[in-house]
């Protein structure tokens, strides 16, 4: 296994594994397997590669398979450009528990903090998704917030956890 930043021709297969992703872990992403499967091909390219260069999304390879992935999204505005966004984390079910989650996180975490204007990373968790919260605390990501009602599931509505990571400790907050 190893973990390699994702390119144009690994759309394919990131489409199949995050279409898998919002249909089998349903409860853990706020969108539906179909609204994702109705986007054209451009859109899971972009997030692959995005054009202002910020994104970035990485893949955990089985040989030539596909079995995991994570990205990071930041913005090009100025008053937030010192924020990442982790989103899509997913490894598929047949190879959880072997440290791929976390190679990944580590991965995307690295990639952050070469970058000199990233300070702070965060992310949301829907509320009792042990192993995510777990993974996500494993490398230092604390609780902000608990957003209530967050994520209508079939079993109701759920609630979001906002976690953040800050990346360079010396910085002052505000
Ligand atoms: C969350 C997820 C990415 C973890 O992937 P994974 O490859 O199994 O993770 P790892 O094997 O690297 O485990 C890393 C850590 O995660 C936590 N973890 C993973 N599985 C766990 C479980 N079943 N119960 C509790 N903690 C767990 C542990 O802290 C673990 O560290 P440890 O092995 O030292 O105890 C995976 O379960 C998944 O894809 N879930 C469905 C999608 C999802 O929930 N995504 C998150 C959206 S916010």
């Amino acid at each position: 296994m190893h973990v390699a930043r994702l390119q144009p021709s690994d759309a394919k297969q990131y489409r199949e594994l995050m279409l898998q992703a919002y249909e089998f872990a349903t409860d853990a992403f706020t969108s539906t397997a179909n609204e994702r499967a109705a986007e054209p091909e451009a859109f899971w390219v972009k997030r692959i590669a995005d054009p202002t260069g910020l994104s970035a999304a990485l893949g955990a390879f089985d040989g030539q398979a596909l079995v995991g992935t994570v990205a990071l999204e930041c913005s090009t505005k100025p008053k937030i450009r010192h924020k990442g966004l982790v989103i899509g984390m997913y490894t598929s079910p047949s190879v959880r528990g072997k440290g791929i989650g976390r190679a990944l996180l580590d991965a995307i975490v690295s990639e952050a903090r070469a970058r000199e204007d990233l300070l702070v990373l965060t992310l949301t968790v829907t509320e009792g998704n042990e192993p995510a919260i777990n993974l996500y605390r494993s490398v230092g990501f604390e609780t902000f917030g608990i957003e209530p009602m967050a994520i209508r599931t079939s079993s109701g509505f759920k609630a979001k956890v906002h976690m953040a990571l800050r990346l360079q400790p010396s910085e002052t907050a505000a």
